[in-house]
């Protein structure tokens, strides 16, 4: 329950995008008042109206908002966006928890995962901005968190299978189309993504660095660093759309500074707050994307010690990239600051 958001002024930027939807659903899902909460959009969405517990909550257009009217700002409308207009949102006295990934790197905006590192907003002198992680980001940290603290991290590869849904409502709405399309039996053109994603995988999310990783690659590798306060340990992603709606999963493997114990590991990931192990593989029990659909929880399975290395573990973790990706975790912020 966030009772602290109940008596605040709260907008949320990028309302008609998949991230804004579900922002919307956890406020109902908390019953914060509908006269406290405004929704804007592009221009394209003004006028049009979203249900709220039984009202009709108008879209406003950005350009014409006056953010003096807000306590919170919860954006999620692009990069561009961010960049324009969190900004002129703290000059006016409205704090940001931002969605994108503009300044999550910023020396001095804090990045936060409320039940990884939530304290580390003491360090920092403005408490206006605050960025949202990466969505596969923040689940792997879920999971990391807790055996850090157990074993001291040394060296993290991951892999991830990202749902189309990260992509926003244009990545949903190509999965859908092109399955149709491939259904039929006819030709798909890409659109939004580089190659066909009905059907097949794509080994690339966002644009290519110069370093040859992908954006979505350095996200994770760098986010991770400065959330969990890394910066000697040696990490490498490999980020990958996969047909999928909702859910996304990170593979890992990770070398510890200290030896292993299976047991503790298992009993802290699931004694870790927002974290639940699904772990019974003789009974086919591990966590898929759709179990995680709508779930607050990051699910972590397949956890097991490397055969040859008792000093590594690996792991499968599950999370609603829409959720504890993105509209929950900046939730949670918005109601410990509020
Ligand atoms: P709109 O629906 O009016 O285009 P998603 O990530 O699911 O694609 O959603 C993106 C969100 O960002 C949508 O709510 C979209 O609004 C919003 N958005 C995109 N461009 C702008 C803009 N120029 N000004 C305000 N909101 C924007």
């Amino acid at each position: 329950m966030i009772v602290s958001l109940l008596n605040c002024k709260v907008i949320i930027v990028g309302a008609t995008g998949r991230v804004g939807r579900e922002m919307l659903s956890i406020l109902a899902e908390n019953r914060i008042p509908a006269e406290n909460i405004s929704l804007a959009a592009s221009s394209r969405s003004a006028g049009s109206v979203l249900k709220y517990m039984g009202s009709n909550l108008e879209v406003a257009d950005l350009s014409a908002m006056n953010f003096a009217d807000y306590e919170i700002g919860l954006f999620s409308a692009g990069r561009e966006i961010s960049c324009k207009y969190a900004p002129i949102a703290n000059e006016a006295g409205c704090v940001v928890i931002d969605n994108t990934s503009y300044f999550r790197m910023f020396d001095d905006v804090p990045l936060i995962v409320p039940e990884v590192n939530l304290a580390d907003l003491e360090k920092y002198n403005n408490k206006k901005l605050i960025a949202n992680p990466n969505c596969s980001t923040i689940q792997m940290v879920m999971a990391l968190k807790p055996l850090h603290d157990l074993f001291g991290l040394k060296e993290i590869v991951a892999s991830t299978y990202q749902a189309t849904s990260g992509a926003g409502q244009k990545g949903v709405d190509e999965l859908m189309s092109q399955t149709a399309i491939v259904m039929s039996a006819k030709n798909v053109t890409p659109s939004h993504f580089k190659k066909q994603i009905a059907f097949n995988v794509i080994p690339q999310i966002d644009s290519f660095a110069d370093c040859s990783y992908t954006k979505e690659e350095l996200k994770m590798m760098n986010e991770t660093k400065k959330i969990l306060e890394i910066q000697d340990v040696k990490i490498t992603a490999t980020c990958v759309r996969v047909p999928v709606v909702v859910g996304h999963c990170v593979s890992v493997f990770v070398r510890f500074q200290n030896r292993v114990d299976l047991e503790s590991a298992k009993t802290s990931l699931d004694e870790f707050n927002g974290v639940k192990v699904i772990d019974d593989p003789q009974n086919f029990e591990f966590a898929t994307p759709i179990d995680a659909v709508s779930k607050d929880d990051v699910f972590v399975s397949r956890i097991r010690k490397h055969p040859a290395d008792d000093y590594a573990l690996s792991f499968w973790c599950v999370g609603d990239n829409l959720r504890k990706g993105a509209a929950l975790n900046a939730i949670q912020i918005a109601s410990v600051i509020s």
